[in-house]
């Protein structure tokens, strides 16, 4: 439909319409099915609230959809056809890695190649539009929802979230295939106190616009249709009632021109959170604050007509609102196709998932990462008797949160793929301990060790439940839950060819592990194929690459915790492991992370020859190209992520010692020298001022190769 069109369908129709194009519904409250909500579920919907809406997230089919979009549009003066939004985080049908895992593959077209298979899926399984990328820029993995992020650097979240974006919308948006896409949780909803969800974040200008901002804006720039803003309170106000940031940084300096959606039952929640004095206060705080759509609160369904007629709110605020809405819906084609090429035949979603097992074999393996290996791994190929051990070595629960239509009957697990890999090898399974917080039962333990001694090699596959991380996930230890620990301790102590393989959607404790493992190969939640990759992985059938797109602490005392820090002015000189006097650090514990950002071994080695920047001399605005040389020192091939990161060596504020300014990876045969040429954006260059300015100030600069504190190579230049 032409602009013109769209604006005289909008002068059609009446102000009940227009606002319940900004009503968003549950399906199972319309349904009344059981489908999992995220948040409360009391309201009841009338009769009235149910005659006009604007859209519907959490269905399971096509066919609910077609079914409810027909029923829908058949009863309506002015045929508006509904929005049918989900969380399509991972995958859709196929799961693929979390997307903490993915962001950790260092590479944005296979990111963008799985968002654009789960978007294949979607679509044909009726969905419109998904509330993805989730880019909250996170470092404390207490919060169980660093799983949906894309880790602890703001710049590589950027570049994830808008491969994401990139993905799932395609080319067009009338193209079959494709969904629209809602960033979230616009801000800070990543820093909750204590890593508790839902809670308070407090958060300077200076450290949002620096760390917090600047993931949601490039998702944006990448083309998002849509904005969630975080339901927690930021700053003293939920962000669904920030004036500041939803009206002058969104609209007035962003120019984002699209939609916004609240969170889950956020205006509700604003009375409870104390600052609405009822629904009708809600509605109008939201509206103000620019918020298109209420995701089933009800406050816009029950109060925003009679705000509207006490002229707390003009008629214009809620045509350009529901003007909005009805743009994503012109832009998704609906209007020309209300089912937008959704099939009802579930065959066509089984389809493409099996034709998308492949791809999640890939991003499996690419997000993997060696965090430890003594030299046990890879195990040979020729093992006769493998103990696969712990209680991820036979399950397909190894999907993670948020992949809200996998079918996990349909996960490999890890012993199935050992066994397909080796047929001919005796695989013996103990399940072991359980992963459950708290539990005391040990009783397979002895089992366990036993297998281990009379095996060849032992794979042990530990780790957090798919639901300890996500929505409402968060713990206070993050140590391995269970007897998880003494099953490491005695299987590793029982036969020294032992891999542990960690399963999980954080970040975790392992401090106690990491001291008698002699291997350890850090799975997340891989998704369907995970099995197949870990075995592929374990075997040398394929190399690991992955690196850490968020640190994992030496213990939860550290958090929050992330490798970007600042200098203070007492610097830590001494060796992590010992204490030092009046400097910044710990009595009990160092005070680098166990394993930073960054890391991530492979089979073979690589040695940094060199670093060349093709300029020393800059002027403000250019930006620098740095070619790295470097060698395969090892026996295999190997693909190495090449980090580059930036020091600004002084400056008007406290910046920090290092800072990611670009990356790329390099595939190196044995023996074999080549270089990669990275660009330093001079983007990378900013910092936030205290006169409230985004500025590159003269001076000079590093840049190093490496990550965390294995910087080298570095080099100076001076920008001016
Ligand atoms: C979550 C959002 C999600 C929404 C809809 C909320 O509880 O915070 O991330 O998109 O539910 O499922």
């Amino acid at each position: 439909m032409k602009t013109e069109a769209l604006k005289k369908l909008l002068e059609s129709m009446t102000l009940a319409e227009k606002i319940g194009q900004l009503v968003q519904w549950n399906y199972a409250a319309l349904a009344m099915t059981d489908a999992e909500v995220t948040g409360p579920e009391t309201l009841q919907l009338s009769a009235d609230a149910m005659k006009y809406f604007g859209s519907v997230l959490n269905f399971s089919s096509a066919d609910e959809m077609i079914r409810l979009q027909k029923q829908y549009l058949a009863g309506q003066e002015h045929p508006v056809p509904l929005l049918f939004m989900m969380d399509v985080i991972h995958g859709y049908r196929t799961a693929f890695p979390i997307p903490l895992a993915q962001a950790g593959s260092f590479d944005p077209d296979l990111v963008k190649e799985c968002a654009r298979a789960a978007s294949a899926e979607a679509a044909a399984g009726g969905v419109h539009l998904t509330f993805t990328p989730m880019v909250d820029h996170v470092r404390d993995p207490r919060w169980g929802r660093v799983m949906e992020s894309c880790g602890e650097d703001p710049y590589l979240s950027g570049i994830m979230g808008a491969a994401q974006v990139e993905g799932f919308r395609g080319k067009d948006l009338t193209d079959k295939g494709t969904l629209a896409v809602c960033v979230k949780h616009y801000a800070g909803y990543g820093a909750p106190e204590g890593g508790r969800d839902y809670n308070q974040a407090e958060l300077s200008e200076h450290v949002l616009r620096e760390w917090y901002l600047p993931a949601y804006k490039a998702c944006l720039d990448a083309g998002a249709d849509m904005i969630m803003p975080s339901f927690n309170s930021l700053n003293g106000l939920p962000s669904v009632a920030n004036p500041w940031l939803m009206n002058q940084v969104l609209r007035d300096e962003w120019r984002f021109e699209g939609a916004v959606i609240s969170d889950y039952n956020a205006l509700d929640e604003l009375i409870t959170q104390g600052v609405a004095e009822n629904r009708q206060h809600a509605a109008v705080q939201a509206m103000n604050c620019g918020c298109d759509i209420d995701m089933v609160s009800g406050c816009y369904a029950s109060d925003l007509e009679k705000a509207v007629r006490e002229g707390l709110i003009s008629e214009d605020q809620i045509n350009t609102a529901a003007m909005r809405v009805l743009k994503v819906k012109n832009d998704l084609g609906l209007f020309e196709d209300p089912f937008r090429g959704a099939s009802a035949d579930p065959e066509t979603v089984n389809r493409l998932a099996r034709e998308h097992r492949p791809l999640a074999e890939k991003a499996a393996i690419a997000s993997a990462v060696l965090l430890k290996n003594t030299g046990v791994l890879p195990f040979d190929k020729a093992a006769k008797r493998i103990a696969v051990i712990g209680p991820f070595a036979d399950s397909r629960e190894i999907v993670g949160a948020w992949c809200c239509n996998c079918d996990t009957r349909e996960t490999v697990t890890v012993a199935e793929g050992i066994r397909t890999l080796l047929p001919d090898a005796e695989v013996t399974v103990v399940t072991g301990c359980s992963a459950r917080i708290g539990d005391t039962d040990g009783s397979m333990i002895g089992e366990a060790a036993h297998a281990a001694e009379n095996a060849d090699c032992v794979i042990l596959c530990v780790g957090e439940e798919m639901e300890c991380s996500g929505e409402g996930r968060s713990r206070a230890s993050i140590s391995l839950p269970g007897m998880q620990a003494e099953l490491v301790r005695r299987v590793a102590g029982a036969n020294p060819n032992t891999a542990v393989v960690l399963f999980g959607g954080r970040p975790l404790d392992l401090t106690p592990v990491e001291k008698i493992a002699p291997a350890m190969l850090e799975m997340w939640m891989p998704g369907t194929e995970g099995g197949t990759a870990a075995a592929k992985l374990l075997f040398g059938d394929a190399e690991p690459c992955g690196k850490l797109a968020m640190s994992f602490p030496k213990s939860a005392g550290q958090l929050p915790l992330f490798y970007a820090r600042s200098n203070t002015g007492r610097p830590k000189q001494a060796p992590e492991d010992e204490y030092q006097p009046y400097c910044s650090n710990y009595m009990d514990c160092g005070n680098l992370p166990l394993y930073s950002f960054g890391h991530g071994l492979t089979y073979t080695e690589f040695r940094y020859d060199e670093l060349r920047s093709e300029k020393t001399e800059l002027r403000a605005g250019e930006d620098l190209n740095v070619t790295v040389r470097l060698t395969n020192t090892g026996k295999r091939t190997g693909t190495e992520t090449v980090q580059l990161y930036i020091n600004d060596k002084f400056s008007s504020v406290v910046t920090p010692v290092q800072k990611l300014a670009a990356f790329g990876r390099i595939t190196l045969a044995p023996g074999e020298s080549s270089e990669i040429s990275l660009t330093v954006s001079h983007e990378r260059m900013k910092l936030w001022n205290f006169a409230g300015q985004s500025v590159i100030e003269p001076g000079a600069f590093e840049i190093s190769a490496g990550y965390a504190d294995h910087l080298l190579l570095t080099q100076t230049f001076t920008v001016s």
